[in-house]
């Protein structure tokens, strides 16, 4: 599996770009996508699963550019848009059922095969109750559910774990990394601890542009060394600031614990160990 995005941008209008000649190949295994809000994750992955185009560059997924035969990338896609609705009147069941109609899926497994999905998201007790009375997080895993109903090669998930509680998150990664065997699967977030524990490798983005991309040590290896830990006055914050790039503050007593980021820290400093939550802080602030 390959997909290659080949300088794409998308304008929304005159002087609007959702993305901006964006370029990465993509290869078996999981890709997480990491920005902040409006960072053009959606408008990117939206372009993948071809439910929207781009208005330059070319997407090209096992040599077959995809712009011109959209069918090759559906009939091995499974996608959950961030914006994914569900019907409130059908239970999980009907409503995969449903989905599976449309996508043409039939036969003697898809019964078995939904009661596995639906085993796998922990949805079976839930199965046969009206959509309309789960819980946001019960409704996302049902998302997540449809996308995986046709076996498929490439999986793109727009902000997954968005209402997940910290035990299906947990649930949610182990299905994950079972289904990336031979496929690619990329999940966004603005989170970094919802990707940091499951992606191979690691895509930040801002501004519709790729800021980086690579395996998390090497995203990290770029500000090793320059994370510290020290504790501030809470009337010295705001010139802190101007100077280093804050990852955390506590409260402790009068004063402020911070992690921050600085090729110049103070005195009193402690180094720390990096992590990629530092890299992600660092990396979408000065660029
Ligand atoms: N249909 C549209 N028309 C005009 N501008 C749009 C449209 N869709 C997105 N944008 C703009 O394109 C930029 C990228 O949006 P996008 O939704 O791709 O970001 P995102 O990284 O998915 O953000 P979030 O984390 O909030 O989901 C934003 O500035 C957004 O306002
Ligand atoms: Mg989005």
């Amino acid at each position: 599996m390959k997909l290659e995005i080949q300088n794409v941008s998308k304008k929304y209008n005159r002087n609007k770009y959702g993305l901006k000649d964006f370029s990465i190949t993509i290869e078996k295994g999981i890709l997480g996508l990491l920005g902040p809000n409006g960072a053009g994750k959606s408008t990117l992955l939206k372009m993948i699963a071809t439910v929207s185009k781009p208005t330059e560059g070319i997407i090209i997924l096992n040599k077959n550019n995809i712009l011109k035969d959209a069918n090759y990338m559906r009939k091995q896609l499974g996608f959950l848009p961030q914006d994914f609705g569900v019907y409130p009147n059908l239970n999980a069941v009907e409503f995969l059922e449903y989905m599976a109609a449309m996508k043409g899926i039939g036969g003697p497994n898809l019964k078995p095969r939904i009661n596995q999905i639906l085993e796998g998201l922990n949805l079976l007790d839930a199965a046969h109750k009206p959509i309309g009375s789960y819980s946001g997080g019960m409704k996302q895993r049902v998302g997540i559910a449809q996308a995986l109903l046709n076996n498929p090669k490439i999986v793109i998930f727009d902000e997954p774990t968005v209402g997940l509680d910290p035990e299906e998150r947990v649930r949610f990664r182990n299905l994950i990394s079972d289904l990336a065997n031979d496929c690619i699967v990329i999940l966004s977030s603005h989170i970094v601890s919802d990707i940091d524990t499951i992606a191979d490798k690691v895509a930040i983005m801002k501004n519709g542009t790729l800021i980086t991309h690579g395996n998390q040590e090497t995203i990290i290896k770029k500000i090793q060394g320059n994370v510290f830990k020290t504790s501030i006055d809470k009337t010295q914050l705001a010139d802190f600031k101007n100077r280093h790039i804050i990852v955390s503050t506590s409260r402790k007593n009068e004063k402020l614990n911070v992690r921050y980021i600085s090729s110049q820290p103070l005195e009193n400093s402690i180094k720390k160990e990096t992590n990629l939550e530092d890299a992600y802080l660092y990396l979408t602030k000065i660029n």
